[in-house]
């Protein structure tokens, strides 16, 4: 389960993904494959998988879903189906913004919003396995979880303010709102980054996946604001809206299988109860992931 599912259900997304109705949601899925195409030849019949299908051909709330092989990957033998389903969407997005877009190296230090989250629980990780000293923030109740991750200060958010705390920082991995966005640029350092996947959207993101010209304009009107404080500061802005890739997925299975990186899985949900796993994500106060369980 992933909030992207709730936001494309609402329309939230119609700009950048205009899906035509009906269709099934779903991003994540770990399962057995049951049949190859006929030119496919990284898998065979019985291989336990997992995956985030790429956009346009999601449709994991299903017992069955055909998905190209170069967005799969083999499950990590150490974890359940459940666990393994939890992993793609989230670990594809710490992957991509820590490692695509930031690059980050050992000894330099990232403020990971929300590290209770599906995603700050996988950033986490990942960020301490790349040397990376690590701020977060959470609720108090979920202080010891982030800890038994490697974070290294914890803010409550609902009693601290972070930027006061926290100052002279090289990243920020920003999932939260407008104004935590413009916070977060005052706890980084000159030249620092800001990579942000809650929004806005920018003109680079657009050129990357070839959006029409009407839609860039849109992007750059929606960034304009950010990107001009950005610039004033000396800063770096970039929006990531992450993609299936089977290789990166590959490596996250060899972090995980090497005790790396460890699933945070919340609660489980048959498959009956989809509506009521979505609202639960939808509530905000999920600890690491939701799965649905086909049986
Ligand atoms: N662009 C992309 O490619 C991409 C990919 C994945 C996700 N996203 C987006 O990134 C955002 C986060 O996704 P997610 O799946 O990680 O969310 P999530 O799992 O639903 O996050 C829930 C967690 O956030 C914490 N939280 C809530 N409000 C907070 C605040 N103000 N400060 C700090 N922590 C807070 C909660 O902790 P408490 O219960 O303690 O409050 C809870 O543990 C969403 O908007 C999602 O759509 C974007």
């Amino acid at each position: 389960m992933n909030l992207l599912d709730s936001k494309i259900r609402d329309g939230e997304f119609k700009l950048l993904l205009p899906y035509k109705t009906p269709f099934v949601l779903g991003h994540d899925v770990a399962g057995i494959v049951t049949k190859v195409g006929p030119k496919a030849n990284k898998f065979k019949v019985g291989d336990e998988v997992y995956a985030r299908p790429a956009d346009f051909h999601i449709g994991t709330f299903a017992e069955y879903i055909a998905v190209d092989e170069r967005d799969l990957a083999p499950k990590p033998k150490n974890l359940t189906m459940e666990e393994a389903a939890s992993i793609p969407l989230v670990g594809l997005t710490a992957w991509q913004a820590l490692v695509e877009k930031m690059n980050i190296q050992k000894g330099q230090n990232i403020f990971i919003q929300a590290g209770s989250g599906g995603v700050g629980t996988f950033a986490i990780q990942l960020a301490k396995h790349l040397g990376a000293f690590v701020a977060t923030t959470t609720s108090a109740a979920n202080s010891d979880l982030v800890k038994s991750l490697g974070a290294d200060v914890v803010i409550d958010y609902k009693t601290q303010d972070f930027e006061t705390i926290l100052s002279d920082y090289d990243f920020v991995l920003n999932s939260q709102d407008t104004k935590t966005l413009e916070k977060s640029l005052n706890i980084l350092k000159p030249n620092g980054k800001v990579v942000s996947i809650s929004g806005p959207p920018d003109v680079e993101f657009a050129n990357e996946v070839g959006l029409s010209w009407f839609v860039k304009i849109i992007m750059r009107l929606l960034s304009f604001g950010i990107k001009e404080k950005v610039k004033k500061l000396h800063l770096n802005y970039n929006f990531l809206f992450m993609r299936a890739e089977g290789k990166q997925l590959n490596e996250i299975t060899a972090l995980i299988e090497a005790g790396k990186i460890r699933p945070i899985v919340d609660k489980i949900f048959p498959f009956e109860q989809t509506n009521e796993a979505l609202a639960y994500v939808e509530s905000g106060r999920a600890k690491g992931k939701v799965v649905i369980k086909v049986k």
